[in-house]
């Protein structure tokens, strides 16, 4: 058999080692030990990780590399970022949107990430984010899977053209139902919302993810809401709660309740780690919520969590760099994930947890799936969660599509302590 492309001797996610992975004709053909074969590219991962693409379930692609456009969110928060983008939406075009999109997925691609879901903001008349990312979808296709939700950010009821702008764009074939409840104007129009947009996608046969219940308010319900609407309809399986930062400050006993509702309804959650603990708990003095929904109680109750990146270098956030392990990182610390296990989950919450959420096909290192990977420069997935390093290597389809230089290789060791020497970490101690 002719392959394109051997790995050999990686390290793969499960902890296997040794295993040479072979790919033909973009899939995967053989995940074995001792491949013995020719190929185009044989690429020695020295028995380094080898992982599935990083999958960014939650992201603003409309918004993205805009910081400081037309000038910056003085007080940080979420409502002055929501205000900051209403000011840059009327005067931004097309071409400003579809370049700045383009410059991120450069940067994605190059950082591993292999499928981005991206909400994109339909308050607006001449939907010129859907225009541009549709658009942006097209372009990037061979590289990346570009997943879209059409996102009222302006409330579906609130917005005076949000209904109408929403049915358009999914009629231009954006892929996701998403909405906004807790920012309708009272809780009763944000349950409506629920229910409206949650039967437009069941008539359509599309998945929904909403920003649900993203404050600090114990009292907000509406992902209860959403739990009823998913069973009643019958979209098990097809609906995201992303954010659902009040679960955080919820009264634990509602919380025994609700988890059960939302487990029964196979509701997937997507906590975004960096920006809820930026954005939440601003109203506090001391002690200050952490703001990230209940991570290791929604985990313990079998539902399907992955972790978002939301933002980067954008009105609510100025920091960033499309990197899913900082990530994880994040959300491990806030979640207290602490434990090996857990650790290992907060690499799964960026890898084939959100895969699963997005609905994506063929995704994973088993024989007849895509042949999309990521070499990473550790020997396993906490070590990479620790190091974020360099993705050596990022294959698309079994063809490499993006390198890094290894740096720094005395710095990647784990669990090995004594073969540590301070002149290791001298400055200037050159690379080897
Ligand atoms: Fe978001």
């Amino acid at each position: 058999m002719n392959f394109d492309l051997i790995l050999k001797n990686a390290t793969l996610p499960d902890g296997q080692t040794g295993v040479d992975i072979a790919c033909a004709d973009g899939l995967i053909v053989a995940v074995e030990r001792g491949i013995h074969a020719e190929a185009k590219e044989i690429i020695d991962a020295e028995g380094q990780l080898v992982s599935p693409p990083f999958i960014d379930p939650h992201f603003h692609m409309d918004a993205t590399l805009s910081l400081g456009t037309p000038r910056m969110n003085v007080s940080g928060t979420l409502l002055e970022g929501i205000a900051l983008w209403g000011e840059l939406k009327p005067v931004q075009s097309v071409e400003d949107i579809i370049e700045r999109a383009m410059r991120y997925c450069d940067l994605a691609i190059s950082m591993g990430i292999g499928a981005i879901r991206s909400h994109v903001d339909i308050c607006d008349d001449a939907l010129k984010g859907v225009e541009a990312l549709l658009d942006v979808r097209k372009q990037v296709a061979p590289y990346l899977d570009l997943q879209l939700v059409a996102f009222p950010q302006d409330g579906v009821f609130r917005d005076p053209t949000a209904k109408e702008n929403l049915m358009r764009s999914l009629d231009m074939g954006v892929d996701v139902v998403g909405g906004i409840p807790h920012f309708e104007r009272t809780m009763q129009d944000g349950a409506d919302s629920v229910k409206f947009l949650c039967e437009i996608a069941a008539e359509r046969g599309l998945m929904v993810d909403m920003h649900c219940d993203e404050s600090d308010d114990p009292l907000s319900r509406h992902v209860e809401t959403l739990a009823n609407e998913t069973r009643r309809l019958g979209l098990e399986g097809r609906v995201t709660g992303s954010h659902l930062t009040s679960m955080h400050s919820m009264d634990n006993y509602y919380v025994s309740k609700l988890i059960p509702l939302m487990a029964e309804a196979e509701l997937r959650v997507i906590p975004n780690p960096l920006i809820n603990i930026m954005l939440q708990g601003r109203h506090d003095t001391y002690p200050k919520r952490r703001g990230q929904t209940r991570v290791p109680e929604l985990k313990a109750a079998g539902i399907t969590v992955g972790f978002g990146s939301d933002c980067v270098m954008d009105p609510w956030y100025s920091l960033g760099k499309a990197d899913m392990l900082d990530v994880a990182h994040m959300g491990l610390h806030v979640g207290q994930l602490s434990s090996r296990a857990d650790m290992a989950w907060c690499f799964e919450a960026v890898t084939t947890n959100s895969a699963k959420i997005m609905g994506l096909k063929g995704y994973g290192l088993e024989k007849g799936c895509k042949a999309n990977m990521v070499l990473l420069q550790a020997s396993n997935t906490i070590e990479a969660i620790r190091l974020r390093p360099n993705r050596l290597a990022v294959i698309r389809e079994g063809v490499v599509i993006s390198r890094t230089s290894p740096n720094h290789p005395k710095l990647f060791m784990e669990n090995r302590p004594d073969t540590l020497n301070p002149a290791d970490y001298a400055p200037n101690s050159s690379d080897t």
